[in-house]
């Protein structure tokens, strides 16, 4: 079976951490819209230039641009065995017009799975997040020796931190998690695909839940 999987939660649910392993362990293509924008924005393509002053800020990048991006990216050949989308849909139109897509394609979705974490937690993993500049590798910096420069285990390249996490920009985007994601949960949940599981435990554990859903 191919798997067609979307992983939901809010900003630092663990969405990006759990879709890498999932790339690992299950051979299929991870999917972040956001590393794309981030990709854009850095190469200053005409996206790029689109989307910055939207992402910088915390809020989303309009559906119309997403929904395009996310069209052409997927209609390729390497996306028939299977991906794992983090980060889209995002809103309601997106997941409308993403099912749209998918009756096109003739392709089903295999299951929604949404990361459940509180806020408590997810402003601590926010605040201590630095991510690799090349390989967009995300490290904890609970997990880095402090006493060093902070670099990526992957390519050696120096950590930084997104420019989103700061406190007002990680505020403006749980609002808009709020306002414009959550109702997504009812959405697929009416479609019988919707799991749900705490994502708050170690990250490993978080994994055996999900291999347990796809099991
Ligand atoms: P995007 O890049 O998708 O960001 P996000 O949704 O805010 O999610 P994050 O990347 O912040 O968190 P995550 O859930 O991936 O957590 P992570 O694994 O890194 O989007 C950024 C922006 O792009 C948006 O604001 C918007 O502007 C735009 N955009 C993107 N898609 C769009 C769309 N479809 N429509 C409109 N706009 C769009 O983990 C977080 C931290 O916690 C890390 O430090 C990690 O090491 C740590 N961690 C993870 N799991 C665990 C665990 N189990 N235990 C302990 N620590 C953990």
């Amino acid at each position: 079976v191919v798997l067609r999987l979307i992983l939901l939660g809010s900003p630092g649910s663990g969405k990006g951490t759990q879709a890498r392993m999932l790339q690992e362990g299950y051979q299929i293509v991870h999917v972040s819209t956001g590393d794309i924008l981030r990709r854009a924005i850095q190469a200053q393509t005409e996206l790029g230039r689109l989307a910055q002053s939207y992402m910088d800020d915390g809020n989303l990048v309009p559906d119309d641009v997403m929904l395009r991006l996310v069209k052409e990216t997927l209609d390729a050949p390497r996306y028939e065995a299977g991906y794992v989308l983090d980060g889209f849909p995002r809103t309601v139109p997106q997941s409308t017009a993403f099912e749209s897509m998918l009756l096109q394609w003739g392709a089903a979705l295999t299951a929604v799975i949404s990361l459940e974490v509180n806020r408590e937690v997810l402003i601590h993993r926010l605040s201590g997040r630095r991510v690799c500049p090349e390989c967009a590798t995300t490290y904890h910096i609970d997990q880095l020796d402090p006493s060093g420069e902070l670099r990526c285990t992957r390519d050696g390249a120096l950590l930084v931190q997104r420019k989103d996490d700061d406190a007002q920009a990680v505020a403006i985007r749980f609002d808009a998690f709020e306002r414009e994601t959550l109702p997504l949960k009812q959405f697929y949940r009416d479609r019988g695909l919707l799991r749900e599981i705490d994502g708050s435990r170690a990250t490993g554990e978080v994994f055996k839940d999900i291999q347990r859903i796809l099991a």
